[in-house]
């Protein structure tokens, strides 16, 4: 699997470097041709010798040591990679890729690569929550970079918290897993942006429900639809196969995405159902009705003197019948939430047997329904949860698709 395989590693000044070192030493075991290239921070932590006598090939540190006259060593490393790692990736050096900034042999090959990226954080719990190093993260992940999620547990600064650079036998496994699914390409057409979710059916559902009174009136809610359709953009510019059903919206179709439309609660639950037996992974963004009217007229009501009751009855709850007849598909839900949040969003991906919920307080600004930005915590099936800063739609949904390969891949073996 690895043989053949160019591996760039970009080793960062952080104590969590010693694990890059049994990486580096497992990659060669396996037949990998890896490449080390190493910022000055990160020499004073460990020597270069120390990895090219793993890897048996000279370490690049500095633009202007140019080992071999005839070829410039970031252009050619970064044109002979089939995948640049940048582990343990610092807060600055994240900081730095995130702005165009290119002053080592590490940004500069970033900018040069054609390469998937993947990036392996690793710092203090608190500077890893900063607002400054989340957003970048999140920029980088809307050009296609790929994270690796830092562990949480004790950390070198005598913290305990999320911060711990990702075990090399868990980046080793990653690594195989992506060389032998044949999702590693160099595509410069598409500039940075992976295509990791090539082979994967997804079925997006988007926007608002329409629940009819008489042919002119109806219930509804605020969704615009700008979640889901970002989730469907950013998965279809990822080599997804995506369907994204969608309630009424003012939205451009998204490039390369089959689009149905459904306008109330059964139509989502019929397009929905109909295409789930054969989709990988189905994420429910849309805000569904959970009530219609009983009984919808077919003319045009007539005003009456007095009140009007009308008769509710609830709908299909589309999520959780997808739960009851789960097999292998990764199925993703949304909880809208304006108090209680961890609680509920829990007891809805119990309820309705859901492997990770996006949750999302509705009545925080610049989070939920209509905005172009959203704030939201992803919990996942196996306990753990991640908050996230506020960022756009379309950042989030980058976040959210390799929160959703990252854990598909933990169900799937
Ligand atoms: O569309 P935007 O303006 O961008 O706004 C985004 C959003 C706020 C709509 C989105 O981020 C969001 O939270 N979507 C889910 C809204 C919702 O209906 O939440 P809920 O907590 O009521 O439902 C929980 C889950 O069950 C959701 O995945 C929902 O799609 C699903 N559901 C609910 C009712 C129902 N009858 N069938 C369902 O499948």
């Amino acid at each position: 699997m690895m043989q053949g395989k160019t591996i760039v590693i970009g080793v960062t000044g952080g104590i969590a470097i010693y694990k890059i070192a049994d990486l580096c030493s497992k990659l060669t075991q396996k037949g990998a041709d890896v490449w080390v290239l190493m910022t000055e921070s990160a020499t004073r932590f460990v020597q270069p010798i120390t990895f090219q006598a793993l890897v048996r090939n000279p370490v690049l540190t500095d633009t202007f040591q140019e080992p071999n006259p005839s070829v410039i060593s970031h252009i050619d490393v970064a044109d002979r990679a089939d995948l640049l790692l940048i582990a343990p990736a610092t807060a600055n050096v994240i900081g730095k890729l995130a702005n165009g900034i290119a002053d080592d042999m590490i940004s500069t090959t970033f900018l040069a690569t054609k390469a998937p990226v993947w990036i392996a954080p690793a710092m203090n719990v608190n500077m890893y929550a900063h607002p400054a190093v989340q957003d970048n993260m999140s920029k980088l992940a809307s050009w296609g970079c790929r994270f690796i999620e830092p562990e949480e547990g004790y950390l070198a600064c005598g913290w305990i918290g999320k911060g711990r650079l990702a075990e090399p036998m868990d980046m080793l496994a990653q690594i195989e897993a992506f060389f032998s699914e044949g999702t590693c390409q160099k595509d410069a057409a598409l500039l940075k942006v992976r295509q990791d979710l090539q082979g994967i059916k997804m079925v997006v559902t988007a926007g608002a429900t329409r629940e009819a009174i008489d042919p002119v009136r109806f219930f509804t809610n605020h969704s615009s639809g700008k979640m889901g359709y970002a989730i469907a953009e950013a998965a279809a510019k990822r080599g997804a196969d995506v369907t994204l059903i969608s309630g009424k919206t003012n939205l451009a179709r998204p490039e390369d995405v089959e689009v149905v439309e459904a306008v109330s609660a059964e139509d989502m639950f019929r397009e929905v159902i109909k295409r789930y037996a054969h989709a990988d992974v189905v994420v429910k963004a849309a805000a569904v009705a959970d009530y219609r009217p009983k009984m919808t007229y077919d003319h045009k009501m007539k005003k009456q003197p007095g009140d009007l009751v009308i008769e509710m009855e609830r709908t299909t709850d589309i999520l959780a019948e997808l739960g009851a007849r789960k097999t292998h598909q990764f199925l993703v839900g949304f909880a809208a939430e304006t108090q209680d949040v961890e609680a509920n969003a829990r007891g809805k991906m119990e309820r309705k047997n859901t492997d990770m919920i996006v949750a999302n307080n509705v009545s925080q600004e610049g989070a939920g329904f209509g905005v172009d930005t959203n704030i939201v915590t992803v919990y996942l099936r196996t306990g753990e949860s991640y908050p996230l800063p506020q960022m756009d739609k379309s950042q989030l949904a980058h976040r959210l698709l390799d929160f959703i390969l990252e854990a598909r891949r933990g169900k799937v073996e």
